[in-house]
């Protein structure tokens, strides 16, 4: 019975030490792959040659996008799973890996029992999920459900100064599969929480309602250089000051909305950086998310507002950017309700809850019904190599991914 099915979990956890072995972090067990380098190419050869292991019929887009699928009983869309596996610079090694590998895990279990289900299955990782060297985040995933033009998102510069379109070429996962991808059947994604939720209240299983919606900016203010310490407080045009103060005002902003506001200002960056000049410009990022648009959208103008009057009382001027901008996501109830359904049949205890990470299910969300799964993480780090999710979570969540999928394919 295919009820009965389970993962393996020693398959899935040495798929996931042999990719993390890919850019990993010495000392830790962490990883940098950050999307479209190197580490990220070779990270996907290898995934590639799992998929292709397994008889998958593989294909790469345009956008640098692989969809492994196993065909069913029957023609027609398949139902999907995936995630990336690009990481932050600080990266865990279950971000995103953990939603393709038990993918493929997935595959794999169904495969091994001789099972043929009645609809195609498919194993997906999307390109440059992360947004720490592209903006915006979920990029492959926008590009998949035709979200940007593919020109656009080929254009795009990141941090280092190199293109979307140059680095796909380079690493040659400039593929030929056309944009928008086929839509699936359905998309369901595992992913690690990264937040604190379910370890506190003891929970094996998060059934993930929505996604909050997220707003990237980058600022940049243009001041004077002058001497530390000849040029009076008075007379100075003092971009860090600007950038220091702004940083400031969205902690503060977040304390006084509470609710689920939360602002960060990741990056900053000086010139001419020196310990005795006044910074003549200071670039700085805000990523500010609520769940509520109407309260989001509250907070970017309160805090344009402070921009604007900080700049002027200080004579700097200022350009301001947009890096990623997407208004929270519901997922489809239904799939939801399988997700939490299937979870408690296997025994595990769960809640429904909302994402403050964005992820890729977030995108196909907007042309197949979507929903994610969510397995606890310890202290609730992410975006950190200390992350860590235990064996029997991981476990659990990869046989709750098995469950729904095999489910949504007899649908
Ligand atoms: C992307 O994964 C984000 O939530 O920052
Ligand atoms: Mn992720
Ligand atoms: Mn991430």
């Amino acid at each position: 019975m295919s009820s009965d099915l389970r993962i393996d979990i020693d398959r899935l956890q040495a798929r996931l030490a042999d990719l993390a072995a890919i850019g990993e972090i010495a000392g830790t067990e962490g990883c940098a792959r950050l999307a479209l380098t190197d580490e990220d190419r070779d990270g996907r050869d290898l995934v590639i040659s799992w998929m292709r292991d397994l008889g998958l019929e593989v294909t790469v887009d345009v956008i640098g996008n692989a969809v492994g699928v196993m065909a069913g009983e029957v023609d027609g869309p398949p139902v999907m799973t995936g995630s990336h596996i690009d990481t932050v610079r600080t990266g865990g090694r279950y971000d995103g890996n953990l939603g393709v590998l038990a993918g493929l895990e997935v595959i794999e279990a169904v495969k091994a029992a001789g099972i043929t289900p009645h609809r195609a299955l498919a194993v997906a990782f999307f390109t440059n999920e992360e947004g720490a060297r592209f903006s915006p985040d979920m990029l492959g995933s926008l590009a998949y459900v035709g979200g940007i033009a593919i020109e656009e998102a080929l254009a795009i510069i990141g941090i280092d100064g190199a293109s979307v379109g140059d680095e796909l070429a380079r690493i040659g996962y400039d593929g030929s599969a056309p944009l928008p991808g086929p839509v699936p059947h359905a998309f369901i994604e595992l992913h690690v929480e990264q937040g604190p939720v379910l370890e506190i209240e003891g929970l094996t299983i998060g059934a993930v309602s929505s996604v909050q919606g997220i707003s990237w900016t980058e600022i940049k203010v243009t001041g004077q250089s002058n001497h530390a310490g000849t040029t009076p407080m008075h007379m100075r045009k003092d971009s860090g000051f600007v950038a220091a103060a702004c940083a400031t005002f969205v902690r503060d902003l977040c304390e006084e909305l509470g609710g689920t506001q939360v602002g960060t200002v990741g990056r900053v960056e000086f010139l001419p950086n020196l310990v005795n000049v006044v910074p003549e410009s200071a670039m700085f990022t805000v990523d500010l998310r609520n769940t509520d648009e109407a309260l989001l959208q509250y907070a970017e103008r309160r805090f344009l507002d402070f921009l604007q009057k900080t700049a002027a009382a200080e004579s700097c001027t200022y350009e301001i950017t947009t890096l990623a901008r997407f208004e929270p996501v519901e997922f489809d109830r239904k799939l939801v309700s399988l997700v939490a359904k299937t979870a408690s049949g296997l025994g595990y205890s769960l809640k429904t809850l909302p994402s403050g990470a964005g992820h890729d299910a977030q995108m196909l969300a907007r042309v197949c019904p979507s929903a994610m799964i969510f397995t606890p993480s310890h202290n609730g780090l992410s975006h950190n190599p200390a992350e860590y999710t235990a064996p029997e979570d991981l476990e659990a969540g990869a046989n709750v991914l098995l469950q729904t999928m095999l489910q949504l394919a007899e649908t």
